[in-house]
């Protein structure tokens, strides 16, 4: 049987992670598209630490066109990686993208040729140690989340005898926006205050998350997300209980300067509740907010 060609584009923490353990399938053949040369990657899983070769592309136009593109870059490089996509993608081919937020199809789409766009949610944690360096840590029940059928079971054979364990759900929108309204206070709040998850612990900052959070499932729940009465505060005291010292990507992407994901996440808020008719004044002052900040560190990195 021919082996299924795939890319992964972008080989940070989720990309290196899902490069590596597809590569431990002898029924796939890897390619990795990304900005520097990597040869070979130390992964780590659980006690062990193996070596796994890569074959890595750094040039879009050597790029041929293969089954399936997993997108693993951060939501607002997406636009960047259009050389790669229109290289990789025909009608026949499956962009997952690995990406948080919602829209994936509306953000990928238009640079895909045609190709069916999937898109995952991601449980696991990545963490890129040094480029040529990951470690997955499992964090709940699945890895991956993708919606129910074809294209989310094809995907999900792509990771099996693999660490990584893939589920469908027919309610895939409603565990979207469950992950979005973690992510709609974790992110821009530890990013403003250049603080860890122990900011959580302050009474008033509770208050706010509150408000943002309701925004923000009144607007989950226009897009057609099953979520309670008491989502808001269920998910702010789950979130409670995370470790006071852990950061967020936003908060390390912020004292790093680099771009941020607002865009994706209060931006995707402020963008639905648009179409809603919804108001949602906390989220769009984070999103102003933090846009400023985004840009300004953009801005930077050009001039560097
Ligand atoms: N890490 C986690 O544990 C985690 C958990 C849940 C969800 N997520 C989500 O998963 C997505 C990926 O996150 P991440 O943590 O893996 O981000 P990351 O570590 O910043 O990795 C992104 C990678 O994309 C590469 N890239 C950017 N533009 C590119 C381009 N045009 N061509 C090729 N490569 C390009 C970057 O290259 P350089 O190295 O050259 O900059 C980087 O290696 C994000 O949406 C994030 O919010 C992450």
């Amino acid at each position: 049987m021919a082996r299924r060609k795939i890319a992964v584009v972008g080989l940070g923490g989720i990309g290196g992670v899902a490069a590596a353990c597809l590569s431990l399938s002898p029924e796939n053949d890897v390619t990795v598209c990304a900005r520097r040369q990597i040869d070979k990657l130390t992964f780590d899983h659980l006690e062990e630490s193996k070596q796994i070769p890569l074959k890595t592309l750094t040039d879009p136009s050597r790029a041929e066109p293969v089954d399936w593109v997993i997108l693993c870059t951060k939501a607002q490089d997406s636009a960047s990686a259009a050389p790669w996509l229109e290289r990789l993608c025909t009608p026949q081919t499956t962009v997952a993208v690995l990406q948080n937020g919602i829209s994936h199809e509306e953000r990928v789409g238009p640079h895909a040729k045609g190709a069916t766009i999937l898109p995952a949610i991601v449980y696991y944690n990545g963490e890129r140690f040094a480029p040529d360096h990951v470690r997955l840590r499992h964090i709940r029940g699945h890895d991956l989340l993708v919606p129910a059928g074809l294209p989310g079971d094809a995907f999900a054979a792509l990771f099996e005898g693999t660490p990584i364990d893939v589920g469908r759900s027919a309610e895939f929108i409603t565990y979207q926006w469950r992950k979005l309204l973690v992510n709609v206070i974790a992110n821009p709040i530890t990013a403003l205050t250049r603080q860890r998850l122990g900011v959580f612990q302050r009474p008033d900052i509770q208050g706010l998350s509150l408000g943002v959070l309701r925004e923000a499932v009144a607007v989950g729940r226009a897009e057609g997300a099953q979520l309670r009465d008491n989502e808001a505060e269920t998910i702010l005291e789950t979130f409670l209980g995370y470790p006071p010292e852990a950061g967020t990507s936003m908060y390390f992407d912020c004292l790093a300067g680099r771009a941020l994901e607002i865009e994706a996440l209060n931006g995707a808020v402020v963008a639905a509740a648009r179409r809603h008719g919804l108001p949602t004044p906390l989220n769009a002052a984070m999103l102003t907010l933090l846009t400023a900040v985004s840009d300004a560190n953009a801005a930077e990195t050009k001039t560097l």
